[in-house]
């Protein structure tokens, strides 16, 4: 854990786990900087920091990291509220806007931390962008018996679709929800709210990673002086 990324990573991670407070229902993100936030958060409740907390996990990575830290969890058919959420982000641009899905995961993803009273956000400081999709492609999550016609439609709109594939695995990525996943590259996102409408109005489309106006509060991890810091 020297790694300069994974040390603003992890110092990100805690002090979001750090502003959950007792009896709160929390919306738990996907990937690595959200994994240091669950961690953290299931010690500070194992420790008796904080009590009655209850999670919702976004995704199976999520209820995994949840279980192995004793966080317990529930569903969205059990609750009417979610109290904070904390989640990673792939870019994120000034007006706090982010392309999320690097882990396949925005859907759930933006259900929970669109439902959440506060949804704190946890980056390194190099997911800071000026215009989102300048350093990523967005992700976009189609049913897989669409995937031809969506593909078509993304390349319409502007973009080079690309079908992620897996890594460990021969043959595409399949999210939770047993779909497909299309990174696209834009040239430039000039208008994202736009964008998120446009692409989710292609039949066959499930969710695309922009989020436009969903976070309240952006936590950066950044080093300073050999020093971590956030801001
Ligand atoms: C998961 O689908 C994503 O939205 C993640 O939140 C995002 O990829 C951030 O991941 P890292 O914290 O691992 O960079």
């Amino acid at each position: 854990r020297s790694d300069p990324v994974q040390i603003m990573k992890q110092e990100v991670g805690k002090a979001a786990a750090a502003r959950v407070k007792s009896n709160s229902i929390v919306g738990l993100g996907t990937g690595s900087t959200t994994a240091y936030a669950i961690e953290y958060l299931g010690k500070r409740l194992q420790q008796g920091e904080i009590k009655n907390i209850v999670g919702i996990p976004t995704s199976f990575q999520a209820e995994v990291l949840a279980k192995k830290y004793g966080i317990p969890l529930t569903s969205l058919d059990a609750v009417d509220k979610i109290d904070i959420a904390i989640d990673g982000a792939d870019e994120v641009d000034p007006q706090k806007n982010l392309i999320k899905g690097g882990g396949a995961a925005h859907t759930r993803e933006k259900v929970v931390d669109s439902l959440a009273e506060e949804f704190i956000v946890v980056v390194d400081g190099n997911k800071l962008v000026d215009k989102l999709g300048s350093t990523f492609l967005l992700p976009v999550e189609v049913i897989p018996m669409a995937i031809a016609p969506v593909m078509r439609s993304l390349a319409k709109l502007g973009g080079k679709p690309e079908l992620r594939m897996g890594i460990k695995k021969a043959g595409p990525v399949v999210t939770d929800q047993g779909n497909l996943v299309v990174d696209v590259k834009f040239e430039q996102i000039d208008n994202p709210a736009e964008l998120e409408k446009t692409i989710n109005n292609i039949p066959g489309v499930l969710e695309n990673g922009l989020f436009v106006g969903v976070a309240d509060v952006i936590l950066i991890g950044e080093i300073k002086d050999d020093q971590p810091v956030i801001r």
